[in-house]
């Protein structure tokens, strides 16, 4: 599970780092992506006009560089209104100092100082990002470094509901009662394995009482937590502890040589039109050094050998680096292979967008899908919450 806040137009930044790393997940495991409007509103809650359209376009990127409906499911927070009551009940129990401990919480009110974050919606950001984790209990989360920690935040909050909430009323009679469903045999087996585990420390009478819970066919979902939990001795795991996949960062600089970001104004956006592709590739900043044509320069020093590195193989970067060092080609000559590399990307990702564009009932249709699937996912998960919580009158 992962998901993005819908701040503006995806630039190729968002697209070597993020995308093109979920693309290759969604065929390694089940996906679920989110379009975190909710988090947008944590900031821009004075100026949220902008905030619908973006979810859109931001819908349109992804289904243009290749997020798959057909494998993954692309959702809007705000439609699973599951993930606001998870928020407040998970709210219960989070404390204060854990919240204004988690270190993007000063750094993002130092970097954001025109906006007032002294909010209680900024300050649950990081709960309101474990509820849309835990939701759909996911088990790998694919951030950058600088989510990190409020992966680590999810996995606290997860382990302590577990620890709450795990242990239900009468819960060593239930996993008795779960265990007789397994048949004569497969108790009895069960039963001296947990002995031998429980009275020598037994760690493979461990694993192979869990291989024996795990291959039941005929006992529920819950029982076989149940079961798992008793053995373990701790309480039942209702939410499994989700852990971050580092995306590696993005060899993508922006055009300045710094990270590229819409704050720095160095992007190029994914769908940016060609001539202005051009245009901002052709006025990008040099190695200084290269004053005039016949001084020499070196690539270490200059933005645009970033995006060599990004785009070319090894012949056209030694060609480049070369021919840099010993003055022989231009900044426009080096310049001209990776304003067409960036063209040729872009294209099939600008036709994909502009059909999708087209059609927005289409697009409206994979969301409401993926919607529908996140909260399937979202209300099995609540009533479960609700009822370990004890409010559940049905
Ligand atoms: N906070 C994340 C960011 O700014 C976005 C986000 C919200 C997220 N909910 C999430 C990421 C759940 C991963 C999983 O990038
Ligand atoms: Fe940069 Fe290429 Fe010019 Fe060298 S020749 S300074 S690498 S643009």
């Amino acid at each position: 599970m992962s998901g993005m806040r819908p701040t503006g137009q995806l630039h190729l930044g968002h697209y070597h780092g993020v995308l093109k790393n979920w693309i290759k997940l969604q065929t390694e495991y089940e996906c679920f992506f989110s379009i975190v409007d909710w988090h947008a509103l944590t900031t821009d809650y004075e100026d949220p006009g902008m905030v619908a359209d973006n979810v859109w376009q931001m819908a349109i990127d992804w289904l243009a560089v290749g997020i798959d409906p057909g494998s993954a499911k692309i959702f809007i927070q705000s439609r699973i209104p599951e993930i606001a009551e998870l928020h407040l009940l998970l709210s219960m129990f989070t404390s204060l100092s854990w919240l204004e401990r988690v270190p993007t919480y000063k750094d993002q009110q130092e970097k954001l100082k025109n906006k007032d974050l002294t909010t209680y919606g900024f300050l649950g950001y990081p709960l309101l990002q474990t509820a849309d984790i835990i939701v759909c209990k996911a088990n790998f989360v694919p951030v950058g470094e600088d989510q990190v920690a409020h992966v680590e935040m999810s996995r606290e909050i997860a382990r302590r509901f577990n620890y709450l909430y795990g242990r239900e009323a009468g819960y060593e009679e239930k996993a008795e009662l779960a265990a007789k469903k397994m048949g004569k045999k497969n108790l009895k087996l069960y039963r001296e394995l947990l002995t031998s585990y429980q009275e020598q420390g037994d760690g493979q009478a461990l694993e192979k009482a869990q291989a024996l819970i795990e291959s039941q066919q005929n006992i529920s979902i819950g029982d076989r937590e149940r079961l798992i939990g008793y053995l373990e001795g701790g309480g039942r795991m209702i939410f499994p502890e989700p852990q971050a996949l580092l995306t590696p960062a993005s060899k993508m600089l922006g055009l300045d040589g710094q990270k590229m970001s819409k704050s720095y104004g160095n992007t190029i956006t994914l769908r940016e039109n060609p001539s202005s592709v051009e245009d901002k590739i052709r006025t990008m900043p040099t190695d200084p050094a290269r004053v005039r044509l016949s001084d020499p320069g070196d690539p270490d020093k200059c933005p645009v050998w970033s995006l060599h590195e990004v785009y070319s193989d090894e012949d056209q970067k030694k060609w480049a680096s070369e021919g840099c060092r010993s003055a022989s080609i231009g900044c426009l000559d080096c310049k001209k292979p990776v304003i067409d590399s960036v063209l040729k990307e872009q294209q099939p990702i600008r036709e994909r967008a502009r059909e999708y564009q087209n059609d927005p009932e289409m697009v409206r249709g994979i969301i409401n899908e993926g919607c529908e699937a996140a909260r399937d996912a979202a209300r099995e998960t609540l009533e479960e919450v609700r009822q370990v919580m004890g409010i559940s009158y049905r």
